[in-house]
């Protein structure tokens, strides 16, 4: 079923156009002409179309086209329940409330967790690049940012119906992978994670920072790491024996933070396994005249007309860069798995390199080039100040998470909740998860930003604890009503609904479909938890001043179930789009 707003855009769009027939304007009403805004004042109505586009394309003043429009609308507004108002250059629609509670609150029962899908994308192949870590040490801070973004996108791009492959570049090569081996081969004795104790992840960092360290007081020790990258790509047995050692810690102990975010990929993509086809494609580029050689070998796209530079795309000693990787990446990918469009999570820093990237695919004549989009992320800061990783100052994913569930462990303490929550170490480690992925989501994914700890936690304001609590909260209500027989058996009479309150949270409930959609076709999963946010302040608010199980009409409890049934579903499946774990209990 169409959303209410939905439905009246479509019934406003087909009103003008018959208009238009009847006028004998025969060329196309262009959709976006049909604006539905919200008025000032609810007294005013709940739907405004502003009448100024529609009165240039008739050339007849918008009182006139107001008329005419409402007339034409009638018959709709009498089946759906609506006041047409004409009021100066706008149609005012002023919903007919008991009707189309009744409808919304019906509707988002009966599709119950698939409530707020649409089709919007349907058809549509999107592959979401996202995460794409080094195996030179663990996940970082900005890596949550990057993977609650990634997964979020991906959910709600489902959830608009398009046909979604997470995908995963691993980069397992270069000369930065052989920085933390040449320090282990040096210094780490042979011992192993389990000898130190240390997740795998976290033993392969330790010895990228060791190489750094190193590096200060020995400046032979990067001659040695290229040293390390000749042998590898000549393969050497005992330098590849040394990398799928030390790739497999990383990697394995990466995964273990994936499955503890709740992060999916399809398919994962090694660096080592592509690179090779991006330096083909590049010398075939040089053999079709579309790239050049220099005088030292090395060969270069030349994007200056583009308003780029010029970019090298494998070395003169012929080993290949990041970007000649890039390059069989997305050649191998289109061909795996011809999609529609393919979103690269990746972060602001790297904006550059994917203008450049995007450039060279269509000179190489991919026509699918032009459908590739970096979704590009600010930076992700602490309080105390900007992360550095050489330094080992960077802000440890692992770390971040375990230091958030004990803090949320430590206020279920205080606030003495440990029998109703349970299990208080699962219950805290998603309170974690909720206030991390609902805190970097919440800013538009475009801006820099910092991510404050203690705030992101707080059960009270803009968090993802937050969400969690007012769920929970109904969650218990509901759990109770189910022990009151005679209210359970009450049907439900929207008409009851008499609140301005009630008919606010009535109409967020109506509207999720829609900022799904919107959050989708925007790449942008900051619409959902502003309108999430909104519907959890509303309901807490009604909560506080309006009894819902204990009334004296019984009926009147029911409606208010009802309600607060609708607010508890569109709560659930937005949390679940974001990736913050639902609570039964807190
Ligand atoms: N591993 C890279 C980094 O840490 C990011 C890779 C992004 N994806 C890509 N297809 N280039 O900077």
């Amino acid at each position: 079923m169409k959303n209410y707003r939905r439905s009246w855009k479509d019934a406003v769009f087909s009103a003008v156009e018959s208009m238009a027939a009847k006028k004998g304007l025969d060329t196309g009403i262009d959709p976006d002409l049909v604006v539905m805004e919200t008025p000032p004042r609810p007294d005013l109505g709940d739907m405004a179309v502003p009448l100024f586009p529609f009165a240039k394309l008739f050339k007849s003043p918008p009182a006139k086209i107001g008329e005419e429009l409402r007339a034409e609308l009638e018959p709709f507004a009498a089946r759906r329940g609506g006041e047409l108002v004409p009021a100066g250059p706008y149609l005012n629609i002023r919903l007919l409330r008991p009707g189309v509670a009744g409808d919304i609150l019906r509707s988002a029962a009966a599709q119950g967790d698939s409530y707020g899908r649409g089709d919007a994308l349907a058809g549509r192949k999107i592959m979401v690049e996202f995460s794409s870590p080094n195996t030179n040490k663990p996940l970082h801070l900005g890596h949550l940012r990057n993977d609650a973004l990634g997964e979020s996108v991906a959910r709600i791009l489902r959830a608009a119906g398009a046909e979604v492959r997470t995908v995963n570049l691993i980069n397992d090569r270069g000369v930065h992978i052989c920085k933390s081996m040449l320090a282990y081969r040096e210094l780490g004795g042979g011992r192993t994670p389990e000898d130190e104790k240390l997740k795998s992840d976290h033993f392969v960092g330790k010895y990228y920072v060791l190489y750094n360290e190193m590096e200060k007081k020995d400046p032979t020790a990067e001659e040695r790491a290229r040293e390390l990258l000749r042998r590898w790509e000549l393969g050497d047995p005992e330098v590849k024996a040394l990398w799928e050692k030390m790739n497999r810690w990383a990697i394995e102990g990466i995964k273990d933070t994936y499955a503890r975010t709740g992060i999916h990929f399809d398919r994962f993509y090694f660096e080592s396994q592509v690179y090779l086809k991006g330096r083909e494609e590049v010398l075939e580029g040089l053999a079709r005249g579309i790239f050049t050689r220099d005088a030292d070998g090395s060969i270069w796209v030349d994007l200056t007309h583009q308003g780029l530079d010029r970019k090298v795309l494998l070395r003169s000693d012929g080993t290949s860069l990041y970007l000649t990787q890039d390059i069989g990446t997305a050649i191998s990918r289109h061909g795996d798995w011809p999609f529609d469009r393919h979103l690269y999570v990746v972060a602001s820093e790297q904006n550059y390199h994917f203008a450049v990237l995007f450039h060279v695919l269509r000179l190489l004549g991919h026509e699918w080039a032009a459908n590739l989009h970096h979704l590009s992320y600010g930076m992700v800061n602490l309080p105390e100040g900007k992360m550095k990783s050489r330094e080992g100052t960077v802000v440890d994913a692992d770390d971040l998470l375990q230091d958030l569930a004990e803090m949320a462990a430590e206020e279920i303490r205080t606030k003495e909740r440990e029998s109703e929550v349970g299990d208080v170490a699962e219950t805290a480690e998603k309170i974690a998860l909720g206030a991390v992925h609902y805190y970097l989501l919440q800013s538009a994914p475009s801006k820099d930003m910092v991510f404050n700890p203690r705030e992101s936690l707080s059960f009270t304001g803009n968090t993802g604890p937050y969400l969690q609590y007012t769920g929970a909260r109904i969650s218990s209500m509901m759990r109770k009503r189910e022990g009151m027989p005679e209210l359970r058996e009450r049907a439900f009479r929207p008409e009851l609904l008499q609140g301005e309150e009630e008919w606010a949270l009535v109409k967020l409930i109506g509207d999720f479909p829609e900022t799904v959609e919107q959050a989708a076709l925007s790449y942008n999963p900051s619409f959902l938890t502003a309108f999430l946010y909104e519907t959890a302040k509303t309901f807490s608010r009604w909560y506080h001043d309006n009894p819902i199980l204990h009334n004296r009409d019984q009926d009147l409890s029911a409606a208010r179930v009802e309600l607060s049934r609708g607010v508890l579903q569109v709560l659930k499946n937005g949390m679940d789009l974001l990736n913050i774990p639902f609570l039964e209990n807190m």
